[in-house]
């Protein structure tokens, strides 16, 4: 491992479990936060202790971020991550990406849900003081690791070393190496929309086939292809983001989370710009016909190191 992986809070750099937990805070106006977030960041280590003992098996991690509303409040003597911003709202013809509350970000991982429900359940209440449970989606792995609208989602994540490169930040100070950005959208799918379109149809959409999913050629590949319109490009070099994506909801209501971490927040914004903006022949993702986003958040993920300085044992 490099040496800025083993800076990084574990759950951020490991690929997506069978279960997985997502809570967002928002602070409370009139609480002493800054005293209290120490003490509840001190809890946080004793919570994942306790309970990945029951089955250490399923592997539960917990990860952390906080917005840059929250984090001059909760750590008002430690300089905000350099490139630390509100989300900011997209829009181009009728899509929208809007920009949502969430202050403090809880990603649960395990292969047990039961096992999530509890950890959310003690952190719920380490934070109670100061800050308020706005969101909790409770994502899982479908089928083989599709999302609902059926094609596998995750094949093009980076790797090992690449995916370290990808995801951490290594040009602020100290404090803030090995952290990463996340951005956080929970999208909702027209399901009963996306069902009456052709298999072929929906493998121009995603720009990879259904049952096998292998990427289409450039020959058939539409310029309007998810796959096409989501992929970040310098210079002609790919700059790649890792997504850990699940799948959430019911039969009434479904979606996917999506959960992307990079070193700088820009690659996920140049990339959702792209996907939402049409270009001069009027290709936008058209993806974006089929699922609607109703949150959207930047997250930093501070190193682990960041977080041990309050933990209390
Ligand atoms: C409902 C929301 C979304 C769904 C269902 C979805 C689904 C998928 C699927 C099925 C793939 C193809 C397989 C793969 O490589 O993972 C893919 C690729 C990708 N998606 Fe998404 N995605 C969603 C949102 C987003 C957003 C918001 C972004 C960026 C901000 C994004 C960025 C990417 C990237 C970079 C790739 C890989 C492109 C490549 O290099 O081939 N996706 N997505």
């Amino acid at each position: 491992m490099s040496e800025l992986a083993v800076l990084a809070q574990p759950g951020v750099l490991s690929n997506p479990t069978s279960h997985v937990e997502y809570l967002t805070f928002c602070l409370k106006a009139d609480s002493d936060c800054a005293d209290d977030i120490g003490d509840a960041l001190g809890d946080l280590g004793g919570i994942e202790k306790s309970i990945n003992q029951k089955d250490l098996d399923a592997n539960l991690s917990v990860s952390i971020g906080f917005s840059a509303h929250a984090w001059p409040i909760l750590f008002p003597t430690q300089p905000v991550p350099m490139e630390l911003h509100t989300f900011p709202e997209m829009r181009n013809g009728d899509r929208l990406f809007p920009s949502t509350a969430g202050d403090i970000f809880v990603m649960i991982k395990s292969e047990r849900m039961d096992l999530n429900f509890q950890a959310a359940k003690y952190i719920r209440g380490a934070f109670l003081e100061f800050a308020e449970l706005t969101e909790d989606i409770q994502g899982y792995k479908y089928l083989d690791n599709r999302d609902m609208i059926d094609f596998v989602d995750g094949t093009e994540n980076p790797k090992g070393d690449e995916r370290t490169e990808a995801v951490l930040v290594n040009n602020d100070i100290e404090l803030h190496q090995g952290g990463s950005y996340l951005h956080v959208q929970r999208y909702v799918d027209r399901q009963g929309l996306w069902d009456q379109q052709t298999t072929i149809y929906q493998e121009q959409v995603v720009g990879r086939t259904k049952m096998d999913n292998i990427e289409l050629s450039d020959d058939v590949k539409p310029a309007w292809a998810h796959n096409a319109k989501s992929k970040v490009e310098i210079d002609g070099e790919e700059i790649k983001m890792l997504r850990q994506n699940r799948p959430y909801g019911n039969a009434m209501e479904h979606g996917t989370m999506f959960v992307g971490f990079a070193a700088t927040p820009s690659v996920i914004e140049t990339s959702m710009g792209q996907m939402i903006t049409a270009d001069e022949n009027g290709h936008y993702d058209r993806l974006l016909d089929f699922v609607e986003a109703k949150t959207g958040c930047l997250f930093f993920m501070p190193s682990q190191a960041f977080l041990d300085q309050f933990d209390d044992e």
